[in-house]
């Protein structure tokens, strides 16, 4: 039986969490040091005896983006992320969004699996937080009801609900 790889792109603004995320979900481990991704990293990691899911971390920096198109569209489902505690990082997913759709031209754009993640909820025990559950829930139903989970990177919380949810989806679009 041969192995079904799975790809997934993880998409957002410089320092919403992304590499965190992944590591969390991949390694559990948390670092507080930031280490900008250039270009874009990949780990792997098995999700049934012959699946396996290819998680790509990109970078949010512009000056580190040099993704090619066949890079897009190597992708089975897509991971936008935002920082709960910055409007800019929320502000900027319909970007993100669009740009995904563009360079990846899915064949059912509306029917693509995407997700989206609210992240950092722990920061000042959610006091500091500008976006609410409500408005990322809102954008998700306009977008054509893209799942939404609020994790926390360094609390381990709903980490791997995220991506369990998100591989499901990717592999019950085929
Ligand atoms: P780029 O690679 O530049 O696109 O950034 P990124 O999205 O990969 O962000 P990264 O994971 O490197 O995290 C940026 C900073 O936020 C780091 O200092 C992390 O330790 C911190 N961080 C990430 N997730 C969380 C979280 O859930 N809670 C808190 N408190 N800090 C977090
Ligand atoms: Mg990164």
């Amino acid at each position: 039986m041969s192995l079904r790889r799975r790809t997934l792109l993880i998409l957002g603004d410089s320092g919403v969490g992304k590499t965190s995320l992944m590591n969390q979900y991949v390694h559990k481990k948390f670092s507080q040091q930031y280490k900008a991704t250039i270009g874009a990293d990949f780990v792997t990691k098995e999700l049934q005896i012959d699946e396996f899911f290819l998680t790509w971390d990109t970078a949010g920096q512009e000056r580190f983006q040099s993704l090619g198109v066949a890079f897009y569209r190597g992708a089975d489902c897509c991971d936008l992320v935002y920082d709960v505690n910055v409007m800019r990082s929320f502000d900027t997913l319909d970007n993100w969004h669009e740009e995904f759709l563009k360079q990846a031209n899915p064949p059912d754009p509306s029917s693509f699996p995407f997700i989206l993640l609210g992240n950092k909820i722990d920061i000042d025990g959610g006091n500091s937080r500008v976006v609410s559950e409500k408005k990322a829930r809102e954008w998700c139903a306009a977008k054509g009801n893209i799942p939404y989970f609020e994790t926390s990177a360094k609390e381990d919380h709903n980490v791997d609900a995220a991506f369990l949810s998100i591989a499901r989806t990717a592999m019950a679009n085929e």
